[in-house]
This record gives C-alpha cells, sequence and structure tokens, in this order.
C-alpha cells in the first residue's frame, strides 16, 4: 500500500530543511539569494525522471490536473473523442469531459484493465488519444494496446496514478506510451500529500506542460522572473517547495514500499487455499506493483458472503466493492448528463465489467505488515472462503 504508512524523519528533515537552508522560500521559482539557489520540486523531478526512465518529469498539483494538462499538451480539443476503461476513478473522465472532449469508454477484461478488442472497436475517425489506466497496480496489456494505437496512428496516454513502481516488461509503467501521468495524493505508492507527475520523452510536450501548467512561463534562464519570456498563456497548476521536499524523501523509499508490497502480497496468494476463487490476470506477474489483491467468485453472491465475512472479522477492502461507485463508469449518472452517448443509457453499458466487477473482491496489501498479523490475516481469509 502507499507511502503514508512509511512517512516519517525523512520527510521531515526534508522540509526542516527549507526552513534551515533556503530562508523557507516555499514557492519553487525565483528568490535565488534567499533560498540559496536550492530548487525543491525542480531536484524531485530530476530524480523522478531518472527514476522513471523518462527524460522528463513536470510536477503538478494532482494527478488529475497531470492528466488535463497531459491532454492539452497531446493536443487533444473540444470534440475530440478520448478512449479510456469503464473500470477507473472518475477522475480519468472527469478530466476528459472538462477540457470539452468527448470520452469513449471500452469494457475491461479479466485484467481489470483496458480490453484491447474493445478498444480496437471503439476507434473512429475523431478518436484523438487512448488513456488505458493500470488499475490497482497491474498494468495494462500495453504490447497490443500500443499496437492498435500505432496502427491507427494515436498516442497513448497512461494514466499510471494508482502504478507508480509497477513496471511492463521492464519498463516503468507509465513510460511505455507516449506521455504517463502519477498521482502523488495521500493513498498513492508514494505521497506529497496531494500533486501529480506528468512524464515523456517528448520535448515538445514537456515544454506545452512545462509552460501550461505556470502561467506560460518559458523559466528563461537569461532573465530574472519578472521579465520572463513567455509565447502562450497557461494556468497555475505548480507544486510547492513543501511537497517536492516530501517527494524526494518518499520517492528514496520507492523500492522499499514496492518489494514489502509484493512479498506481502506473495505470502498471502501462496497461503490461501480456495478453488472457489480466481485471481486477477496479470499482463507482468514480475512488475505488479502488489499493492492489492484481486479475485473474483463465479456468483456475486459469493463476494458480496465474503465481504460481510471478512468485515465481521475486522478487516476491510479496496475500492472493490466498497468505493466501486467511484471507480465503475456504470454508476456514474452525475457525470453523463454531459455525454448524450450515455445520458440514457450509462446503466445498460460496460455490462462485462459489471459482470466481473459486482463478483470481485480487492483487498489492501500493507508495508507495515508483521509476520503475526499476515499469518493471522491468511488464517481469517481462509476461514471466510471455506464457509462460502
Ligand atoms: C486511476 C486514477 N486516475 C487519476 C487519479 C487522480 O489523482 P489525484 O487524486 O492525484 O487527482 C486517481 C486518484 O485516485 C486514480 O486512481
Amino acid at each position: 500500500m502507499p507511502g503514508y504508512e512509511l512517512i516519517g524523519k525523512e520527510e521531515q528533515d526534508q522540509l526542516m530543511d527549507i526552513f534551515n537552508t533556503s530562508n523557507g522560500v516555499l514557492f519553487p521559482h525565483g528568490f535565488d539569494a534567499l533560498r540559496n539557489n536550492r530548487y525543491r520540486v525542480r531536484e524531485f523531478e530530476k530524480k523522478f525522471a531518472e527514476k522513471t526512465g523518462s527524460k522528463y518529469a513536470q510536477a503538478v498539483t494532482s494527478g488529475t490536473i497531470a492528466q488535463v494538462v497531459a491532454m492539452l499538451a497531446m493536443g487533444v480539443k473540444p470534440g475530440d473523442e478520448v478512449i479510456t476503461q469503464a473500470f477507473t476513478f472518475v477522475a480519468t473522465v472527469e478530466t476528459i469531459i472538462a477540457i470539452g472532449a468527448i470520452p469513449v469508454i471500452v469494457d475491461v477484461d479479466e485484467t481489470y484493465n483496458m480490453d484491447p478488442i474493445e478498444l480496437e472497436k471503439a476507434i473512429t475517425p475523431k478518436t484523438k488519444l487512448i488513456v488505458p489506466v493500470h488499475m490497482l497496480g497491474n498494468t495494462a496489456a500495453m504490447d497490443e494496446i500500443m499496437a492498435i494505437a500505432q496502427k491507427n496512428n494515436i498516442a497513448v496516454l497512461e494514466d499510471s496514478c494508482e502504478a507508480l513502481g509497477a513496471s511492463y516488461k521492464g519498463q516503468f509503467a507509465g513510460t511505455v506510451g507516449h506521455v504517463g501521468v502519477y498521482s502523488l495524493d495521500f493513498g498513492k505508492t508514494i505521497t506529497t500529500g496531494e500533486g501529480g507527475m506528468i512524464v515523456t520523452n517528448d520535448e515538445n510536450i514537456y515544454k506545452f506542460c512545462k509552460e501550461y501548467h505556470d502561467h506560460g512561463h518559458e523559466s528563461n534562464p537569461a532573465f530574472p522572473r519578472g521579465r520572463d519570456t513567455r509565447t502562450m498563456a497557461g494556468m497555475n497548476y505548480r507544486m510547492n517547495e513543501m511537497q517536492g521536499a516530501v517527494g524526494m524523501a518518499q520517492l528514496e523509499k520507492l523500492e522499499t514500499i514496492v518489494n514489502a508490497n509484493r512479498a506481502n502480497k506473495a505470502y498471502l496468494v501462496n497461503n490461501i487455499h480456495s478453488e472457489k476463487i480466481k485471481y486477477r490476470v496479470l499482463t507482468d506477474a514480475d512488475g505488479d506493483l502488489s499493492d492489492t489483491l484481486i479475485f473474483n467468485f463465479k456468483l456475486q453472491e459469493e463476494a458480496l458472503k465474503f465481504v460481510d465475512l471478512y468485515k465481521q472479522a475486522g478487516y476491510g477492502t479496496k475500492n472493490i466493492p466498497d468505493a466501486i461507485d467511484w471507480h465503475f463508469a456504470g454508476t456514474w449518472n452525475h457525470m453523463f448528463n454531459e455525454v448524450p452517448a450515455y445520458k440514457n443509457s450509462w446503466k445498460t453499458e460496460w455490462q462485462k465489467s459489471a459482470d466481473l466487477l459486482y463478483r470481485s473482491v480487492a483487498l489492501p496489501i500493507n508495508v507495515k505488515t508483521t509476520p503475526e498479523a499476515l499469518a493471522q490475516h491468511v488464517d481469517a481469509i481462509n476461514k471466510i472462503l471455506e464457509q462460502i
């Protein structure tokens, strides 16, 4: 699970360093002498790019805004169609609607991510972008998705908000497509409280993101900030120095977090014994972030019974089913008033996803779990499964 479990002295030290060595300058730019030329957001971006193996990384205020800025940088315009998946967080679709584009939502398959067959069927001459989402730490089928995208000459934006630390065939999740976005909110692999990151190898896309998120500032080294050059208007989606400082401490812990996830998940999988459940299909088992264990039953009643007994044993699920209303498009009537294609049909769309999701259960994997607690957890799960 997430970085918040490991928030502590390293983050405090990084924060205090802003006050001890940079006179408390919290703004990411300017005030060069006062801050002793320390720029923590920039340092965080540099480290983040190195860690993910990307040429460029741009920090912003959230994963949601990372997607907005990335889509604008990729040239998505009002009226363009953007294809994404039925199982995702609302933000993935909200952002498409917010910029005036049209969300085209396709079913997920047994990976609980975009079904490439459904993706191919959904492409039209108006498709501008494909947004696969690496839900709950398992990457989407990127080989298939990239092949379809290339065949149709469409760009791919990976929503890696839930998959920082996962990888796909040796590449960091978020770096297989043209652009990747991450969330650094408080529930994610690493956290800056709120925050987001955009990564890409495309210099023009990076340049747009850098300028757009900062009112068009080019951060031209030849000029002080007040005389900075610009060629376009933008917005203020800047990360602040406190977030950058915490982000650096958290990034140092990424491997520890992922390794703990993987060890704890492997223990559960190796010790749960039941013929009644089927595990989520992983596209790259070695690259799985392993912060969630997802399985499904044959029947919805079995899943409901499991959840009921699991709750009674003192445990909670993660998104499925407790927060399914925020993660399954088939419940988003509040949003589809603005999307004519789904306005009257949202209830009956995505039946394949609905069938899978409503038979499923997702369990959180924690970083800080004692061997005793893990053993107790397995014991509880096995006992519950025996009762189903
Ligand atoms: C798949 C997905 N996309 C986008 C977001 C948005 O990220 P943020 O909360 O940083 O705005 C989230 C956050 O939960 C997410 O899970």
